[in-house]
């Protein structure tokens, strides 16, 4: 079902989907899988879902759940992450929203990400 709305469920299950996408990709799933391992259903895996869903419900609805600093765990990363890495992140992360939302709602989340990913870019100095 394509959703016209976006709710702190239907996030719950776009964050899911795309990790599941994230940890078959050739390119940036071995990065994720040196820090959280493989097994999405994990304790660790569980942490990481309930976070991105709450950063994500933050940016989309306002919710007030996530406290964290997205920028600084990625600094650990440098030397892993490249523009072709986030260039890959965004790509998979825009065929999840396709699946689920409806292409307005999908170009909002991108938007943002993109621009994220591009912040992201700058401070870590990547090439
Ligand atoms: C190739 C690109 C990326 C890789 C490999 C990557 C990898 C990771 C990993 C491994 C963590 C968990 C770190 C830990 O628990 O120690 C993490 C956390 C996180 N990432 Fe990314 N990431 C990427 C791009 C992005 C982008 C583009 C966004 C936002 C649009 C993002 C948002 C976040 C957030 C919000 C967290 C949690 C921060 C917190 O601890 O509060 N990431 N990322």
């Amino acid at each position: 079902m394509i959703e016209n709305e976006v709710t702190k469920e239907n996030i719950n299950k776009l964050v899911l989907k795309f990790y599941a996408k994230v940890i078959k990709d050739d390119l940036i799933g071995p990065i994720f899988i040196d820090v959280l391992g493989k097994d999405l259903k994990s304790d660790i895996w569980k942490t990481h879902i309930k976070l991105l869903t709450d950063f994500w419900a933050s940016i989309a609805l306002g919710d007030s759940t996530y406290a964290g600093n997205p920028f600084a765990p990625h600094i650990k990363l440098q030397d892993s992450l490249s523009i072709k890495a986030f260039e890959q992140w965004l790509k998979l992360f825009f065929q999840t929203l396709n699946s689920i939302y409806e292409p307005q709602i999908a170009q909002q989340f991108l938007a943002r990400s993109k621009n994220i990913a591009g912040n992201f870019i700058r401070n870590l100095n990547l090439s």
